[in-house]
């Protein structure tokens, strides 16, 4: 049996990266997956690179606006009637270095980030809560969420946010047999690591500090795929007993100084 068989999951920022990866991955397991998005065009490349239309529903949509969340979880339950994977994972990178980043800019990676989880998994777990469906959050976070880096103080604190909230939620839903993780990814090459057109897995200071001084032990940047198989597990039967963890995917970065 795979490992996602009967089982339905929505996943945020599915359109690219590492929520690509992941769609991809859980119906390779037979889930079906609700794929959210901004960008409908890149939703529909995703669908047709899993090429089961029988297992995908699209929800384009902003989460920053509650309604998607709504819409996500409805269409979960009017296509399936269950819900028994979220994956919050949408998220942006803005660089901006303190004290120049706006008060705006801060709110927007709040919404995003924080607001866009909570908005979520509130739906989520309403939805698996009335069905008493033995649900999984996992909650996308970073190693931003313990590590400090200069211009990152946004996404950082979100990031952070995030991993308490996925304890909190862990906490408060193992009554209903509800579990929360997070996922910490170091570096991964996706659309994200490009910052005004360059990405910064070929930079120069990439390629001395992480690569040629191993600052990564691994030396290299996480394929998105690598970081969709350990969301899969703390999405599956595979980690029952994990609970508010948050699992580091960094080929070793933050054991190192
Ligand atoms: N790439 C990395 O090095 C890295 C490292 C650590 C953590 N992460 C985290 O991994 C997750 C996935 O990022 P990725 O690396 O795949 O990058 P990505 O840019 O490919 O994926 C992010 C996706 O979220 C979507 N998105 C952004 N804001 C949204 C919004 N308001 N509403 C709906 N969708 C929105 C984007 O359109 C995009 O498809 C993010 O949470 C990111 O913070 C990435």
């Amino acid at each position: 049996m795979n490992a996602l068989e009967n089982q339905v999951a929505i996943i945020t920022g599915a359109g690219s990266g590492i929520g690509a990866a992941t769609a991809i991955r859980f119906a390779d397991e037979d889930g079906a997956v609700v794929l959210v998005g901004r960008t409908r065009e890149q939703l529909d490349r995703v669908a047709q690179r899993i090429g089961r239309p029988d297992r995908v529903a699209i929800v384009p949509g902003d989460v920053t606006q509650p309604s998607t969340a709504e819409g996500a979880v409805r269409a979960a339950d009017e296509r399936w009637s269950r819900l028994d994977v979220l994956v919050s994972n949408a998220a942006t990178f803005n660089p901006v270095a303190f004290p120049d980043k706006s008060a705006n800019e801060w709110r927007e990676m709040l919404d995003t980030i924080l607001m866009g989880a909570f908005r979520f998994a509130r739906e989520a777990c309403r939805l698996m809560i009335a069905k008493k469906i033995p649900g999984r959050i996992v909650n996308v976070t970073s190693i931003h969420g313990t590590q400090a880096e200069a211009a990152a103080s946004s996404y950082g604190a979100a990031k952070a946010a995030v991993n308490q909230f996925t304890r909190c939620l862990a906490v408060e839903l193992a009554q209903y047999g509800i579990r929360a993780n997070a996922v910490a990814p170091g570096f991964v090459d996706t659309p994200m690591s490009v910052v005004d057109g360059v990405n910064e897995l070929d930079t120069p200071r990439f390629q001395e500090l992480y690569v040629k001084h191993r600052r990564i032990p691994m030396a290299r940047a996480a394929r998105p795929e690598e970081i969709a198989s350990v969301i899969l597990f703390l999405a599956s039967e595979a980690s029952s007993y994990v609970n508010g963890h948050v699992l580091v995917v960094d080929g070793g970065l933050t054991c190192t100084f």
